[in-house]
């Protein structure tokens, strides 16, 4: 049985005492799927959410991090560093990094390799833009993003990595994917995945999606076969919203 997982991306949001804030409404909120739930604060909030929430069932987890161990890399965080204060996994290739700070494939698998080094787990982002999908290309291009990422990596490394399709054009535009459309290219995935794996790791690994979830649409897409729950942005940054789409399972 796959993990059914859903990420809470706070991206560049909430100050130590907004942090404080939405922790102290996720601990009073009611859980009743039997999901993971993660949420990813920003790096200065980080020890404050592990030590608030280690005695509860939500894990903190870092939004990126650097594949160096430690030198001269000016404002960059590394995996031993994550892995000091707690935090054992790490969200990875999210596009807005790949756009904003040009992080390609090639760096990307440095990074997963450095997690994999200091034993974290991996949320590996990857998603066409809408002109690929309406060329017709998206495939080719997810393809592309896991292949170069990670497909150097050996069928035991799968263990430690969740896969995360976030089409660009779904993120934070209300523009989310159709549940078939999900369905669809989850499918993709996990099809690329059995054709280089093997079937048996295929179905091994959760594969999230992100893009515009919300309550009214979570339930739709979770339900779909080869989607095992969701990267969550705008509505992880309320408490009432982010657990109605923990609880959609
Ligand atoms: O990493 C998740 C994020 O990119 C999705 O953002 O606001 O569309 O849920 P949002």
């Amino acid at each position: 049985m796959r993990k059914q997982i859903v990420a809470g991306n706070w991206k560049m949001n909430n100050d130590l005492v907004e942090t404080k804030t939405l922790i102290t409404e996720l601990k009073n909120a009611k859980k009743t799927s039997n999901a993971e739930v993660m949420i990813a604060p920003s790096f200065t909030n980080l020890w404050t959410a592990f030590e608030s929430l280690k005695e509860y069932s939500v894990e903190v987890i870092a939004q990126n991090m650097h594949f160096a161990e430690s030198g001269a890399y000016t404002g960059e965080i590394s995996a031993s560093m994550l892995s000091s204060i707690g935090i054992k996994t790490v969200i990875l290739g999210h596009s807005e990094r790949r756009a904003y700070f040009n992080e390609t494939d090639e760096l990307l698998a440095k990074k997963v390799d450095a997690a994999l080094k200091n034993e974290m787990r991996t949320i590996f982002c990857f998603g066409e833009e809408l002109s690929d999908r309406k060329s017709g290309n998206h495939e080719t291009i997810v393809e592309n993003q896991i292949k170069n990422a990670l497909f150097h990596l050996d069928a035991t490394a799968f263990k430690h990595i969740v896969l995360a399709y976030e089409p660009v054009w779904a993120i934070g535009t209300g523009e989310t994917a159709s549940p078939e459309q999900a369905q669809e290219m989850h499918a993709f995935i996990r099809k690329t995945l059995a054709d280089t794996y093997g079937q048996e790791l295929a179905d091994s690994v959760s594969i999230l999606y992100g893009g515009s979830v919300k309550a009214s649409n979570a339930q739709e897409i979770f339900s779909k076969p080869d989607v095992d729950g969701g990267l969550i942005g705008g509505a992880a940054l309320k408490a009432d919203d982010f657990m109605a789409i923990v609880n959609a399972f």
